[in-house]
C-alpha cells in the first residue's frame, strides 16, 4: 500500500499507569504496545510510519526494532497536536493517512486493511474506527444523528448524561485523506476543560464543512485501549485467550486454558498436551505428541521436536530438544542443544553463563543425563553417554561417546564398549 503511511501517537505520559517507563514499551503478552501497533500495520502492508515521540523519547526509539520515522512533541498537549507535530513530514502526501494511537495494541492487521479498504472505497474525508463496549466509560463517544451519521465524537469529560449511554466508542485509529486532515487539523481549538487539543473534535468540524465521515467497526476485544496496569491485565488476558484458541482448534490439547500463558507467535504442534501452569514464551516453536508441563516455562529461541516431554517445574531458554527426549523434573536447560531420545534426569543444570558469556552445552543423541548433575559449559556429552548422578561435568571436560562419567569433579568410569 504505497500510497499509505501511518503515523502512531506515542507521546503520552501514561499518567494512569503510575509509571516512570514509557507508557507504550509496557508489555502486553510479551511485546510492547507500540511494537504490536507497528507490527499490525506492517501486517496491513502499511510500511511507510512515523511515530510522535515525547516522554522519555530516546528510551522509545531504542526500544522499537523496526525502521520508522519519528517526531517529537515536547509538551503533551492533547492528540490533535500530536497529529501537527508531525506536518513537516506529512503536508505535502496525497494518498491516505492512518492514524493510529501507541496505546491500542489489540487491533489486528486485518482490521487495519479492512479500515484502509473502506475508507478509499467511499471517498470518505475521514473513517473512524469504533466498536460497541459494554462498558464505554473512558473512550471518547460516537455521536450519531437520526440516519445514524456520524456528526461528531465526544469525550467521556465533556458528554451528556444521554451521550455517555452510546455504547459505541472511538477506538483512537482513523483513516484520513490526508489533504483534508491538514486543512482541518488548525482549525481545532483548545478543549476548556483539558486545556488539550483533541484530535477527536476533527470529525465535527470535518461533517460542518460538508465533508464525509464514516465509522467503520471492529470488536471490542481489540479495542482495549491502555490506559492503566488494569487494562494491560485485561489485554494479556484477550491476546493470551485469542492464541490458546487458535492452538485448540490446531489440534493441540489445552487442559487449563486459564492458567497458561502463552505469547500469539508460538506454534504448537497436532496431539501435543499442554499441563496447567505452563508459559510458553515468544517464537518457541513444539512439535507434535509432546507433553508439556504442569509448571514449565519454555522461553524464546526454544525449539522442542516432536515427541518430547518437558515436565514439572523445567526451565528451557534458547535450547533445542530433540525428538522424544525427556527432560521431565525440576531441570534448567539454557543454550543448549539436546538430541533425540537423551534421558535428562531430575535436577539437571547446565550452568550457561559464566559471569561474562552465555556458553553453549551439547548433549547427543542417547545420552543418559543423571539425576543432580552440572554441566558446566562450554561442554559436550557424546553420543549414548552416561553422566552419574550428582555429578559436576566441569567447562570443556567433553564426555566421549558410549562413555560413562562420574564424580565431582566427573572423571571417566568407562568408556565405550566395543561392538
Ligand atoms: C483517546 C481519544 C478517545 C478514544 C481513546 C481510545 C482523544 C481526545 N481521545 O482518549 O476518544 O476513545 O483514545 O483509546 O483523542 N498522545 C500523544 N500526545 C498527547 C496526548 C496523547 O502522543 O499530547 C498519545 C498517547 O501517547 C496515546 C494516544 O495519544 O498513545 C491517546 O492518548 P490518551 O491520552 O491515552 O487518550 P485517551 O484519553 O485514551
Ligand atoms: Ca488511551
Amino acid at each position: 500500500m504505497s500510497k499509505t503511511k501511518a503515523l502512531i501517537l506515542a507521546a503520552g505520559l501514561g499518567t494512569r499507569m503510575k509509571t516512570e517507563e514509557p507508557k507504550v514499551l509496557h508489555k502486553v503478552a510479551g511485546k510492547a504496545l507500540i511494537e504490536r501497533v507497528i507490527g499490525s500495520l506492517k501486517k496491513a502492508g502499511v510500511d511507510d510510519i512515523t511515530a510522535v515521540v515525547g516522554y522519555k523519547s530516546d528510551a522509545v526509539k531504542k526500544a522499537v526494532k523496526e525502521k520508522i520515522g519519528y517526531v517529537i512533541q515536547d509538551k503533551l498537549l492533547g492528540t490533535g497536536d500530536a497529529v501537527k507535530r508531525a506536518e513537516g513530514v506529512l503536508r505535502g502526501f496525497s494518498g491516505t493517512l492512518v492514524v493510529a494511537c501507541g496505546d491500542a495494541p489489540l487491533i489486528t492487521g486485518e482490521t487495519f486493511l479492512d479500515l484502509v479498504k473502506t475508507h478509499v472505497k467511499t471517498g470518505a474525508a475521514c473513517t473512524v474506527l469504533t466498536c460497541d463496549m459494554d462498558d464505554p466509560s473512558s473512550y471518547g463517544r460516537i455521536v450519531r444523528d437520526k440516519r445514524d451519521s456520524v456528526i461528531k465524537i465526544v469525550e467521556e469529560k465533556d458528554a451528556s448524561p444521554k451521550e455517555k449511554s452510546i455504547k459505541e466508542v472511538n477506538t483512537g485509529t482513523y483513516c484520513f485523506s490526508n489533504k483534508e486532515l491538514w486543512k482541518n487539523i488548525n482549525k481545532i481549538e483548545e478543549n476548556p476543560k483539558k486545556k488539550e487539543f483533541y484530535l477527536t473534535d476533527i470529525v465535527e468540524l470535518m461533517v460542518e464543512s460538508g465533508k464525509k465521515v464514516i465509522a467503520v467497526k471492529c470488536a471490542s476485544a481489540e479495542a482495549v485501549g491502555i490506559n492503566s496496569r488494569r487494562d494491560i491485565a485485561s489485554a494479556n488476558r484477550i491476546a493470551v485467550d485469542k492464541t490458546v484458541l487458535r492452538l485448540m482448534d490446531g489440534g493441540v490439547t489445552i487442559i487449563d486454558p486459564t492458567t497458561v500463558w502463552i505469547e500469539e507467535d508460538v506454534r504448537i504442534g497436532q496431539d501435543t498436551v499442554i499441563y496447567p501452569n505452563t508459559v510458553i514464551e515468544g517464537g518457541v516453536v513444539i512439535g507434535k505428541d509432546c507433553k508439556i508441563g504442569p509448571f514449565a516455562r519454555i522461553r524464546p529461541g526454544s525449539d522442542i521436536s516432536d515427541g518430547a516431554e518437558i515436565g514439572n517445574f523445567v526451565e528451557i531458554c534458547r535450547t533445542k530438544v530433540g525428538e522424544r527426549t525427556k527432560v521431565k523434573h525440576h531441570t534448567y536447560l539454557g543454550d543448549a542443544v539436546v538430541g533425540k531420545d537423551v534421558n535428562v534426569g531430575a535436577g539437571v543444570i547446565t550452568a550457561n553463563y559464566d559471569g561474562v558469556n552465555k556458553n553453549k552445552t551439547i548433549i547427543k543423541d542417547a545420552a543418559f543425563i543423571g539425576v543432580g548433575v552440572t554441566l558446566i559449559a562450554p561442554v559436550e556429552i557424546g553420543k549414548g553417554a552416561r553422566v552419574g548422578a550428582g555429578s559436576v561435568v566441569t567447562k570443556n571436560k567433553n564426555v566421549p561417546d558410549g562413555a560413562t562419567v562420574v564424580g565431582v569433579p566427573a572423571r571417566l568410569f568407562s568408556s565405550a564398549k566395543k561392538a
